[in-house]
């Protein structure tokens, strides 16, 4: 097949690198001589007219170092479920977007987004359309690659957030709790948590005891450490118990997760007597530069996926295999979360250190 014109896009929430892939991409495919056009807003480029732009690697200049995405994205536009403002229902635009692929005379796509975004590329490649996708998320939780970019940007932001949150939990000698992303998976929890010297790390993979931690604390105190910090993973939950709840999902919106540290806080205070504070990260944690390993693990990514299309190996997703950046089937991580394994290594390395993990 010979390849001219390549389509991009990215789906879902953003995350630091993104506009490291784009540029990746771009630079990549000039080299080999081959046009990049940018879908804006993930598919709704190929849903509405007009929602895109030729990309040369002028206009990807300088955009290594910032966060976000330069052409948009949304986790509200799943065309074979799109949400339709006026009669609160869905629509399958699916055919749409196929038709706006030949339309504009794409000859493959490059689909930068997390497992919902790769689903919805595997749909499009089982109807034909060639595509390589690449993993993208701060929560860290795609099958099949050890690592997806945003990850450690995310960790380190959290890492830097457990610090001055130490030194304010020493002072007040306080119990100072600290909620962190990652949806069904504990891996920014984890990883911020041991970087951070956490007392206490709960994550979704483990069902906690508040009891467990709060013992924890109180023999902290009773050796004279007054403080601790404890790192809440947002899907984080209480033995026997549920996720706490923002907002329920629907055919075309994820559940969206949150309150599990200000819920801790509360019994945290009552089972120690002592005073404790919540503090939500949010999205801080997908704001702003990616480190320089995101940096390069998307820039890589970013190289490889135009190499698969150059070889015409689609329906794949780039994946990270150290040290080398492989292609795995789409079909291989439809429908599957990279949960922590409870007998990781970094999980052993936090009990040995003391760390209360809830259980
Ligand atoms: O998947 C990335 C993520 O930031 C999760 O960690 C979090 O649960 C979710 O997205 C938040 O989504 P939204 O940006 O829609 O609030």
């Amino acid at each position: 097949m010979d390849i001219k014109r390549i389509g991009i896009l990215t789906g879902g929430g953003d995350a630091p690198g993104l506009n490291a892939v784009i540029r990746a991409v771009v630079k990549s495919a000039a080299n080999s001589c081959l046009e990049v056009i940018g879908l804006e807003d993930s598919f709704d480029g190929l849903i509405e007219p007009d929602r895109w732009r030729t990309l040369t690697p002028r206009d990807v200049t300088g955009i290594l170092r910032i966060g976000g995405t330069i052409l948009g994205t949304t986790n509200r536009g799943n065309p074979f479920a799109y949400p339709i403002q006026t009669s609160g229902g869905t629509r399958d635009y699916s055919a749409r977007c196929v038709e706006m692929f030949h339309e504009l005379k794409l000859d493959a796509l490059v689909v930068i987004g997390g497992d919902g975004t790769l689903s919805i590329a595997y749909e499009f490649h089982k109807r034909g359309v060639p595509l390589v996708g690449v993993p993208k998320t701060i929560d860290n939780d795609i099958v099949e690659t050890t690592n997806t970019f945003g990850f450690d940007t995310a960790v380190s932001f959290a890492t830097e957030a457990i610090d001055r949150l130490h030194t304010t939990a020493e002072a007040h000698h306080r119990v100072m709790v600290v909620e962190v992303m990652g949806r069904y998976a504990g891996w920014i929890a984890l990883y911020a948590g041991v970087a951070g010297g956490a007392d206490a790390i709960l994550i979704p993979e483990i069902p906690f005891s508040l009891e467990k931690v709060a013992a924890r604390i109180m023999e902290r105190d009773r050796y004279g450490a007054r403080f601790s910090i404890v790192v809440v993973a947002e899907g984080a939950k209480p033995i026997g118990g549920d996720v706490a709840v923002v907002k329920e999902g629907t055919a075309d919106y994820v559940e969206r997760l949150g309150g599990m540290g200000a819920r801790v806080t509360a019994a945290i205070e009552k089972l120690t007597g002592k005073e404790a504070r919540n503090t939500v990260l949010g999205h801080l944690q997908r704001g702003g530069a990616p480190t320089s390993y995101d940096r390069i693990l998307a820039t890589r990514f970013g190289a490889r996926a135009v190499e698969l299309v150059k070889a015409g190996e689609f329906g794949t997703m780039v994946a990270f295999h150290p040290p080398n950046i492989v292609a795995v089937p789409l079909e291989k991580i439809v429908g599957r979360t990279r949960n922590v394994p409870v007998d990781f290594d970094v999980i052993r390395t936090a009990r040995a250190m003391g760390i209360a993990m809830g259980d």
